[in-house]
């Protein structure tokens, strides 16, 4: 009896309105949340760049929310809207000089609130064409960007630069080693191997793991004093390995490495893998977005050659996370790599000339991940796009000519925005000193910056200019902040002020 009162029509009514709120709840609710998105926005600035890491706290919040019962739809908004302002690092702030995590692009939050409504399959071109059509267009655009060859270009979208690089790793496998895809690597006579240098992502490792190679395949191939891969000690390190029996096929370059925004030299190793017949995947996750600027595109040369390339949106061109890119110019490598036919999924595009997203990527059900980056391309354009990226790069420029007035040594270069710095003054510094320096910061709560280690493991401090509101006062305020910082440290450990 309990089960049929539970199935009964007047039961599943009330029910089916705790999910989806009357009109009148809805109306209310956009007001509410269209408000505390307006007062974020308008008021970042005014809240410190990085919360206390303290759990207690947070689950004492959450404590209110046990689930025994419903709750007011408007009180579980506000608790959530309490906790996103007070227990986060805000990459919306113009002060957050971090790791690549934007301020949103405004459309891009449009987009992803579409896309939450509509809901559509994106897995499945018969689903939703209009999402898939949507990013095969944003796809062949930022394949021309790049040069690839528009017949031929083909990609996916993906979660981000992590499964972009692991797309890159199997594609490049199955291109290699045909056998891959059914036998898996216990069918590879010879061990395969691949290469990246010491500042590439370690996302490669972990791809290489994922693919079944083991961490372990990958060499790491040092770098030159300007922090480029070494391809003289490539092309050593790829002899003795075929010396060894091994078989090398993948060769990573980086454009915009993590710590410290260099380029790999794209066109000589696209080069050299030709010669050598590997596959050359660019790891342009952050840097790539500075093709759409035409005095940046230079530094690019040679790129029209990559077999594959990464982009994550969510990083340079400042869509909200998640939105990644993989591009290939390989039409058929992802159908190749990615296909399985299935008996219950609809085989009702078999005549059309279109892409089955399903078919050609890691993801089976996938969220319209292109949307975001469309209508962010759309309204601000092309050009708008590299204004931005433009501005960017000008305050990185400020950003390295204010440290070195004020005393600090740049110890990186590239022409886009991240600052790779440390003591000018003093040779030696102290174990710590400059991590301590980043924790003042941090303390401070006016700023965020890191501290990483370069190849050869020199400890260094890391600005990078990643919010598209960062101003040249913004700049100021932080070297500000960092010659207070290093006054405080240097007094804790003796040193001459
Ligand atoms: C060069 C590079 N590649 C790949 C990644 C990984 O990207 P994601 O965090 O989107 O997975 C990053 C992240 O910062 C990166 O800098």
């Amino acid at each position: 009896m309990k089960l049929n009162d539970c199935i009964s029509v007047p039961r599943l009514e009330p029910a089916s309105s705790l999910l989806e709120l009357s009109p009148e709840q809805r109306s209310e609710l956009w007001a509410g949340v269209h408000d505390a998105i307006e007062i974020y926005w308008r008021k970042v600035t005014e809240y410190p760049v990085t919360p206390k890491l303290d759990p207690g706290p947070i689950r004492e919040l959450l404590r209110d929310a046990d689930f025994s019962g419903p709750i007011r739809p408007s009180d579980a908004i506000r608790l959530c809207v309490e906790g996103l302002t007070r227990y986060q690092t805000h990459t919306s702030h113009p002060s957050y000089f971090g790791l690549f995590n934007p301020r949103a692009s405004f459309m891009g939050v449009m987009a992803d609130t579409l896309v939450a409504a509509f809901n559509p399959q994106a897995g499945s071109w018969s689903a939703s064409p209009f999402a898939v059509e949507v990013e095969q267009h944003v796809l062949r655009f930022f394949g021309e960007q790049f040069g690839l060859d528009p017949r031929k270009t083909h990609g996916t979208f993906t979660s981000g630069g992590s499964e972009a690089n692991h797309t890159a790793c199997l594609t490049a496998l199955t291109h290699r080693f045909p056998e891959f895809a059914v036998q898996g690597v216990r069918a590879l006579r010879s061990r395969p191997l691949i290469y990246c240098s010491t500042e590439g992502h370690h996302t490669h490792h972990r791809a290489a793991r994922m693919c079944g190679l083991g961490a372990d395949a990958i060499r790491e191939i040092p770098v030159d004093r300007f922090l480029q891969m070494n391809t003289e000690l490539l092309a050593d390190q790829i002899r003795k390995d075929r010396k060894e029996g091994h078989t090398p096929f993948l060769v990573i370059g980086t454009a915009g490495t993590t710590n410290t925004g260099v380029i790999d030299p794209i066109a000589e190793i696209a080069a050299f893998a030709a010669r050598e017949g590997l596959w050359f995947h660019l790891d342009a996750a952050w840097g790539g977005a500075a093709v759409l600027v035409p005095e940046l595109r230079h530094h690019f040369e040679g790129v029209h050659l990559a077999d594959s390339i990464t982009l994550d949106a969510h990083k340079w061109l400042s869509v909200p996370m998640a939105a990644g890119l993989y591009l290939t110019r390989h039409a058929d490598i992802l159908e190749k790599t990615f296909r399985i036919d299935t008996p219950y999924v609809p085989q009702d595009t078999d005549r059309l000339d279109v892409v089955e997203p399903y078919q050609n990527s890691m993801q089976w059900s996938r969220r319209l991940i292109g949307l975001k980056v469309f209508l962010s391309l759309a309204v601000a354009g092309r050009e708008g796009y590299a204004a931005v990226l433009r501005y960017q790069t000008r305050m990185g420029a400020l950003l390295r000519e204010r440290l070195q007035e004020a005393g600090w040594k740049i110890v990186n270069q590239t022409p886009l925005p991240v600052v790779c710095f440390t003591e000018a003054e003093v040779s030696e510094t102290p174990n710590d000193y400059l991590a301590g320096i980043a924790r003042e910061v941090l303390a401070s709560g006016k700023a965020w910056i890191s501290i990483t280690r370069l190849s050869g493991n020199r400890p260094v401090l890391r600005a990078c200019v990643t919010n598209y509101k960062t101003s040249a006062r913004d700049v100021d305020d932080l070297v500000k902040t960092l010659t207070e910082a290093r006054t405080k440290l240097r007094r804790l450990h003796g040193m001459p002020s």
